[in-house]
């Protein structure tokens, strides 16, 4: 006998949208000229109406910003920065449920996941920050600790909160003021966290928010009175962005994509092997740029993983992301819907074997099934690029050598994990991997005080940790 679950919907009465949002400048919300829809990707009803930043706005934004550095940020001790810090942190705790309503009605992603992971994450950097603006000489990054000033920050849509976080908790912690660009699909938790700026009395100007599309974005990078960019986003858009900045003196990090190994050696636990594959890849509908995109697999335990895997992906629960029962929810918009259609297509134009459990998907929205591809070789396209969805391709492998040589066949090198019982096959195994960050024996754990960085197309520069607070320091190298 198989008990069904009971529908637990998250309310949605904790949170109050405008009809219509306008730019965060100077400490005030301002109105903007030209408006575009944010949806809700599992339902397609329209939320808001976000504006669309223009060289007005992004001008007034970076004076704004300039004004609040020179007058009051740069003049205030670490000390009184991190209390202000302090008190962001404390607000996001407070109104954590208001933030996991409205990150998973404007993202998609389930509300176990914004509630569990993004909101809390995000309030936890805030609070780690906030203990370093006042212990800056002390970081081991040299003893004149000078801020670049204004910090233009762009920033993705898979975790629109936790990346606003990851960005404006190390500026504002090391002296910086801030612009910062939310991505067009997912604005609405940066619009309040602006609340929670004022809320806190933030000195005006410390944090603006110019909502828009890679057209703002681009003015962002271009603008003269910006000192320092940071990107996370498509290694394309990164790539424009390195261009961009390549001729001035502004200071650049860059997160970009990733197309992790999650490697599983025979010695592995294999039932807890299979929750780490499948944590690394359906968490978040795989919209995670260190998402475990490729199992590279042992051939003589094959068999039993896939069978094994494929009982677990059968018991994943997808669709409404404001239950709370949901493990996948929808994918962000049509546009990562097309492209995942787009690389799935081609796995199975170019030979591979494709296999979904069998789940009714919502009739609206923008939704894709957990997928694996098994008979992927490691030039079919779902082995090289990011696909940015909940869609698992699998390598096999026969020696450990030959794991490593497959896990590092990329241009990107973000992630990696690594399933063994044996801990010098563990330290061998992470030596050889070119990847910021390695996993062993779990996958997508997150902590401020842990960096987070790529190798080659993944990026440039190191966020969080003792390592992220470098980026927004003068004159500090990356490490
Ligand atoms: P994107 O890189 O275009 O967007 C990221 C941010 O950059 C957004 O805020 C966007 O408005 C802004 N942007 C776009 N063009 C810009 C420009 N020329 N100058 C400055 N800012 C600009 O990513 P998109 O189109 O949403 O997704 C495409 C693919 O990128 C995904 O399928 C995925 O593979 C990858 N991606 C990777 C992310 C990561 O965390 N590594 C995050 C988002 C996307
Ligand atoms: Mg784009």
């Amino acid at each position: 006998m198989t008990f069904e679950y009971a529908p637990a919907p998250e309310s949605r009465s904790i949170v109050s949208i405008s009809p219509q949002y306008g730019h965060f400048i100077g400490g005030k919300f301002v109105a903007g000229t030209k408006h575009f829809p944010t949806i809700n990707p599992a339902t397609e009803e329209v939320l808001s109406k976000i504006a669309c930043g223009t060289k007005i706005d992004v001008d007034a934004a970076v004076k704004a910003a300039r004004k609040a550095y020179v007058g009051t940020w740069s003049k205030m001790s670490g000390k009184e920065r991190g209390k202000y810090l302090f008190r962001i942190a404390r607000i996001m705790q407070e109104r954590a449920r208001e933030f996991a309503v409205l990150e998973t009605l404007d993202n998609g992603k389930p509300i176990r996941e914004s509630r569990d992971v993004d909101v809390p994450l995000a309030a936890a950097h805030f609070f780690y920050h906030a203990g370093w603006a006042d212990k800056l000489e002390y970081a081991g990054l040299g003893t004149s600790t000078k801020p670049h000033g204004v910090a233009g920050q762009i920033i993705p849509w898979n975790f629109p909160l936790l990346m606003l976080a990851w960005k404006v908790a190390p500026a504002l912690a090391t002296g910086n003021t801030v612009v910062l660009k939310p991505a067009e699909t997912t604005s609405l938790t940066a619009l309040l966290f602006a609340q929670v700026c004022q809320e806190a009395e933030l000195p005006a100007g410390v944090v603006n928010i110019v909502t828009g599309d890679g057209s703002t974005g681009a003015l962002i990078v271009n603008h003269p009175g910006i000192d320092k960019i940071a990107f996370t986003g498509s290694t394309e858009v990164g790539k424009i962005i390195a261009r961009a900045v390549a001729s001035t003196k502004k200071s650049v990090t860059l997160e970009l994509g990733g197309k992790a190994a999650n490697i599983v050696f025979d010695d592995a636990p294999i039932d807890e092997a299979v929750e780490g594959i499948i944590n690394g890849i359906f968490f978040n509908q795989g919209h995670v740029c260190c998402a475990g995109s490729r199992l590279v697999l042992q051939e003589n335990i094959a068999d039993e993983f896939l069978e094994k895997l494929k009982i677990r992906m059968n018991k994943i629960r997808v669709g409404d992301p404001m239950d709370k029962n949901t493990d996948l929810g929808a994918i962000n918009s049509q546009e990562q819907l097309l492209k995942i259609r787009e690389l799935t297509i081609a796995g199975d134009k170019e030979g591979a074997q494709r296999w979904s459990p069998e789940c009714a998907l919502p009739s609206k929205g923008f939704w894709f099934p957990p997928t694996i591809f098994t008979g992927v070789t490691q030039g079919h396209r779902i082995a090289r690029e990011e696909i940015f969805g909940p869609v698992l391709s699998v390598l096999t492998f026969r020696t450990p050598q030959e794991a490593i040589d497959k896990a590092n066949n990329t241009p990107f090198g973000l992630s990696a994990g690594i399933w063994s019982e044996k801990g010098s096959r563990i330290l061998w195994a992470a030596q050889q991997l070119r990847a910021g960050v390695i996993w062993a024996n779990t996958f997508n754990k997150f902590d401020p005080t842990s960096p987070f960085g790529g190798y080659k197309e993944s990026g440039w520069g190191r966020e969080g940790g003792r390592h992220g607070l470098s980026a927004y320091l003068k004159g500090v190298s990356h490490e």
